[in-house]
């Protein structure tokens, strides 16, 4: 037996990363690529009245020029989202009119990328223009669905009188806002199509889900799926961006048919504001009443989020209500509005990063306002079940989480008063939040082939998004064949391969490594050995090459039995020095429940990159506007700022609990999203802690402070 699950083991495709030697997208090389460039709406309203695109095409180098007017052809897809989805629901040049700024209103494509950018500049676009709405404050919200179409408002128990002083002897009342946040992920956005004989095409292209994007490519070209292959064996930073076709991708694959040859698109930083998706502005208002106790005797929750005007996404900061306390009385509603905006997607921990925001902050307020100690606040109203599921959670360690934080931190030496900890000029604040994310899974295959150069291979269509799926797969064929995890080879990220599944909703991890257990169990029935060595040594004496077996492994019944989530603690420390309005982040503690940890160094870097994008959101991220265009007015990496090494203090992580076996047979949750949760009320929490401040709308700028 190799026991090597939970060990801390290095990433099995770091040095290909670090070396340069990893093949992202746009860096597959192929024999007559040509290159296109995007053209963007600079107005955020109207409509195209004329577009002289003459002075381009005329320009050396240039081989087409894609506007409205002769988009390339395109197939409506579905747009399921099980099946087929896309981003936007709008196809890319199927009119002239402009819904936001950096929308694509053509494609230059050139034998350079340098010649196919300085067509794109001679492009003359005459636009009509309409006043413009980017401002979510003065924006029109109406009762929002969910994403799937779900009613999203829920009510339990009383909440006719509204006076919430009549229900309980204490009550908080406030509004918490968030602001447009963009994923920025390392690789930009981009792929190469390349098409053979007018009925096949290979797309290069970073996705999360690689067997969806080949179904949805497939319905957008008009071939079966088997006749469209994607390849995307790394993903330079996805957090939700990733998972589905975008406008540009669409406009690639279909212009590269048109013209007959490979085409590579590169969407710019500059663009990529614009039209790959971000996090929307919210605005939550939340409600809470409590008896001197401190249990709770009704939570109201209303949140609002805005959309774009080519399809619906809801941010859906209320589902996370009825997971983390307990109380008979709850009302949650959610809203939404329409701006003249990209359309807004998926952001790591979409809907549980704002709510949790504004919940944690609220219990914090609650805190302060009955003088009980926050922790002991979350204790009194821990819920065993799922309030809307009524199903008991499985697993769940939470209190674990909490009070091992507590004492990993120190938090029995806080002073409860305001502006009570000092070191020199310097306020000293102590906060904490918690921190909660469902776990999810989906029906996926592996294949492991056993060769008889003692190696085994696990093949899947799954990929890693820069989680440490290649590692954890590897570790789990390891320790079932019983081989040193160097002698496991991991192929990923091709849809020739075993559907893999989603890399999303933190279920890739879960959903597949109870796949690759079972197709190791089964390659070793199948060889009628114990384990891998029998295995080798029974394919040597038969001269077979490689033992072989493909298994599956999806949710069952549990579902019906329990609720699953995710549970964590976050605890940190800050510093602000009023005069200049810095405020720092000292020190870091999150203690986590995900059922049974893989690899304890990929599962805590995980984490520790959730509380450092946690972190930009409390601190600095925002994407603005310019309220006459709406175009951001973020240009790049250094103008969108996130956060850099000194802003980031030592983050101590740490697990607590038992393998979750009611959710899978590796007893794995995910842990991908939740350490970005409860990050940024645990900094504002602190803050109050510090400077008696109260700050409810992110991020804490220093215009805030002073
Ligand atoms: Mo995640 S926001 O589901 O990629």
């Amino acid at each position: 037996m190799n026991q090597v699950i939970g060990k801390s083991v290095n990433r099995k495709d770091g040095r290909a990363k670090v070396t340069g030697e990893a093949t992202y997208g746009a860096e597959h090389q192929i024999q007559g690529l040509v290159h296109g460039y995007l053209v963007t709406a600079t107005i955020a309203k109207g409509s195209i009245r004329t577009i002289d695109t003459q002075k381009a095409e005329a320009t050396p180098g240039v081989i087409a020029v894609f506007t409205h007017k002769n988009p390339p052809k395109v197939f409506k897809p579905t747009n399921n989202w099980m099946t087929s989805k896309i981003y936007e629901a709008r196809l890319p040049l199927s009119d002239n009119t402009i819904h936001y700024a950096g929308q694509i209103v053509g494609l230059v494509v050139a034998d350079t990328f340098e010649r196919a950018r300085d067509a794109a500049q001679q492009i003359q676009i005459e636009y009509e223009t309409q006043p413009v709405e980017v401002n979510a404050q003065q924006a029109n919200y109406q009762k929002a669905k969910s994403m799937f179409g779900e009613d999203m408002e829920y009510v339990a128990g009383e909440f006719e009188t509204g006076d919430f002083s009549a229900v309980d002897t204490a009550t908080v009342e406030a509004t918490y806002t968030t602001e447009v946040e963009i994923h920025a992920p390392m690789e930009p956005h981009a792929l190469v199509a390349h098409w053979e004989n007018n009925d096949s095409v290979t797309i290069y292209e970073p996705t999360q889900w690689v067997k969806g994007s080949q179904r949805t490519y497939a319905e957008l070209v008009g071939l079966p799926p088997e006749r469209v292959r994607i390849v995307s064996p790394y993903i330079g930073g996805g957090f939700g961006c990733k998972a589905f076709p975008w406008p540009h991708g669409i406009l690639c694959v279909t212009a590269a048919k048109e013209i007959k040859r490979p085409l590579k698109v590169v969407v710019s930083r500059r663009q990529m504001t614009a039209n790959t998706g971000h996090r929307s502005h919210t605005e939550q208002t939340i409600r809470l009443a409590a008896n001197k106790e401190g249990k709770l005797s009704a939570i109201e929750h209303t949140a609002k989020s805005c959309t774009s005007p080519v399809d619906v996404f809801t941010e859906p900061c209320t589902g996370i209500t009825p997971v983390m306390y307990t109380t008979p009385n709850m009302k949650l509603k959610q809203e939404l509005a329409v701006l003249n905006v990209g359309t807004p997607t998926f952001m790591r921990a979409p809907g549980e990063n704002p709510g949790m925001f504004a919940l944690e902050s609220a219990m914090d307020e609650l805190a302060w306002e009955l003088n009980i100690d926050p922790i002991e606040l979350r204790l009194r109203n821990e819920t065993k079940e799922h309030q809307r599921k009524k199903l008991p959670f499985s697993a769940k360690h939470f209190a674990e989480c909490l009070t091992t934080g507590a004492e990993k931190f120190g938090w029995s030496d806080r002073q409860m008063q305001p502006r009570s900890q000092q070191q020199g000029d310097l306020l000293v604040g102590w906060g904490m939040a918690s921190a909660t994310f469902p776990a999810l899974r989906s029906s996926v295959e592996a294949k492991v082939r056993l060769l008889d150069d003692g190696t085994a291979h696990v093949l899947t269509a799954g990929n890693d998004m820069g989680t440490g799926a290649y590692t954890v797969i590897a570790m789990t064929a390891a320790e079932t064949l019983g081989l040193p995890v160097e002698n496991i080879r991991v192929e990923l990220g091709d849809s020739m391969l075993p559907n893999g599944g989603l890399a999303g909703g933190s279920q890739m991890t879960a959903s597949l490594t109870p796949a690759v257990l079972a197709a190791c169990q089964s390659v070793l029935e199948t060889a009628q050995a114990q384990n891998a060595q029998e295995a080798f040594a029974k394919l040597r004496e038969s001269g077979r090459a490689a033992y072989e077996a493909t298994a599956s492994s999806a949710p069952g019944e549990e579902g019906k039995k329990f609720a699953f989530n995710s549970w964590g603690a976050h605890f940190c420390e800050v510093t602000v020095d009023e005069e200049i309005a810095r405020l720092r982040i000292t020190r870091w503690v999150s203690v986590m429940n995900i059922g049974r940890v893989l690899n304890s160094k990929t599962a805590a870097s995980q984490i520790r990159g959730g509380v450092i994008m946690g972190i930009g959101q409390a601190l600095m991220e925002e994407c603005h506007l310019d309220p006459t265009t709406g175009y951001p007015v973020v240009y790049d990496l250094a103008t969108y700022h996130f956060p850099a090494h000194a802003d980031i203090p030592r983050i101590e992580v740490s697990f607590v609990g038992e393998p979750d076996l009611d959710f899978n047979p590796m007893g794995v949750r995910g842990c991908g999203e939740i350490g970005i949760t409860g990050v940024a009320a645990a900094v504002t929490n602190a803050v109050y802690h510090a400077t008696g401040k109260r700050i409810r709308s992110l991020p804490i700028t220093p215009d805030k402070l002073l």
